[in-house]
């Protein structure tokens, strides 16, 4: 049982090998560095993370790996090949695609996400759950993470691969990214217990502004201190790198993110039309509630001023509305 996992971890160091060589030496695998570099990514940064290139062949790896007698059928089963339709025989999962290594916590391969070229779908093929790997269980690059999260006891929260890969070369050396899905409970216990602060920087458009209004309240309870870095509308971190550098990224995005509180209010005034009357007294209602759940009267103040100078409402009107909230929940 054991011996099984431990060789399709060593299939899986093999192939994060072979694709990175692929990648780095071969006329196919120049198209993929172009590209790669095309988008920012640096040499350095492709060692350290170790990408690759999966060829447009059928059977590069599946006969690499039958060339090292490893049982094809538990290849197949541990997500690195396709049994084929008729007859018998297998052919590669991966084909034609960047390829980023996923590792566990004791930084060995487990999985693979492979990026097309340019557009199409899917976008990113990642390895289906298996032996070794549950999505829910793997955060990226938490193990390349780990040092700087557990010295900082902060840890910076991404969407995607590139975006920690890019954030790096950036200065962030405790980005993770949960691969686009929802963070379960497990992932928050594990960061929690290395992390007591989280910044969550997601993509600034509406599906990342929802997930990180999910995010929040999961990290909060777990008893982490959270913010959130914004990014302008409709960019990610990683296209916010590209265009205004790494420099900017740092200075005005990650040093300055909004408090969980000051996210949930903007989250909430997106859904109001605030040139209209009945839009900015809803709105009016809703913040009120948002900073009602505050246990502290000095932050419920604070925000309640900003609120009464932007709507130029009394602050002791705001503060009944707070305290009829307050009296609800009680
Ligand atoms: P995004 O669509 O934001 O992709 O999905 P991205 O990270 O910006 O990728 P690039 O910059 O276009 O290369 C965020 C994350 O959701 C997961 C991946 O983990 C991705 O990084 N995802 C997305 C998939 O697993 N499959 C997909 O087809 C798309
Ligand atoms: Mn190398
Ligand atoms: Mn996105
Ligand atoms: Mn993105
Ligand atoms: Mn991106």
């Amino acid at each position: 049982e054991d011996t099984e996992r431990d060789k399709l971890i060593e299939a899986h160091e093999l192939t994060a090998k072979l694709y990175h060589y692929l990648l780095m030496n071969t006329t196919h695998g120049q198209q993929a560095l172009s590209y790669l570099r095309g988008r920012g990514v640096t040499d350095k940064q492709i060692e350290q993370f170790n990408i690759g290139y999966a060829p447009p062949e059928w059977d590069t790896l599946t006969r690499f790996l039958e060339k090292r007698e490893f049982d094809l059928s538990k290849m197949e089963k541990g997500g690195l090949l396709t049994a084929r339709n008729e007859g018998n025989g297998y052919y590669d999962k991966f084909r034609d695609r960047i390829m980023f290594p996923i590792w566990n916590r004791d930084g060995k391969v487990i999985a693979f996400a492979g990026r097309l070229l340019g557009e199409g779908v899917p976008k990113y093929l990642n390895t289906p759950e298996t032996k070794l790997f549950t999505k829910g269980r793997v955060l990226y690059n938490f193990h390349g993470a780990r040092v700087a999260m557990r010295k900082s006891r902060n840890v910076v929260l991404f969407e995607g691969y590139m975006d920690v890969i890019k954030s790096w070369s950036a200065g962030v050396h405790n980005g993770i990214a949960s691969m686009g899905t929802a963070l379960t409970d497990e992932q928050i216990a594990l960061l929690q217990r290395n992390a007591d602060d989280a910044i969550i920087c997601y993509d600034g458009d509406n599906a990342g502004m929802a997930a990180a209004m999910k995010t929040i309240p999961l990290l909060e309870k777990a008893g982490m201190r959270v913010q959130v870095a914004m990014l302008p509308q409709g960019m990610d971190p990683d296209e916010y790198i590209e265009k205004f550098g790494a420099q900017s990224f740092m200075r005005e995005i990650i040093e300055h993110p909004a408090s969980a509180t000051k996210f949930r209010l903007i989250y909430a005034k997106k859904n109001h039309i605030l040139l209209e009357e009945e839009g900015r007294k809803n709105y009016l209602l809703e913040a009120a509630g948002i900073i009602a759940a505050l246990d502290s009267p000095i932050e419920r103040e604070i925000y309640l001023k900003d609120l009464s100078r932007e709507f130029d409402i009394s602050l002791d009107v705001l503060k009944q509305d707070v305290f009829a909230h307050r009296e609800k929940s009680y």
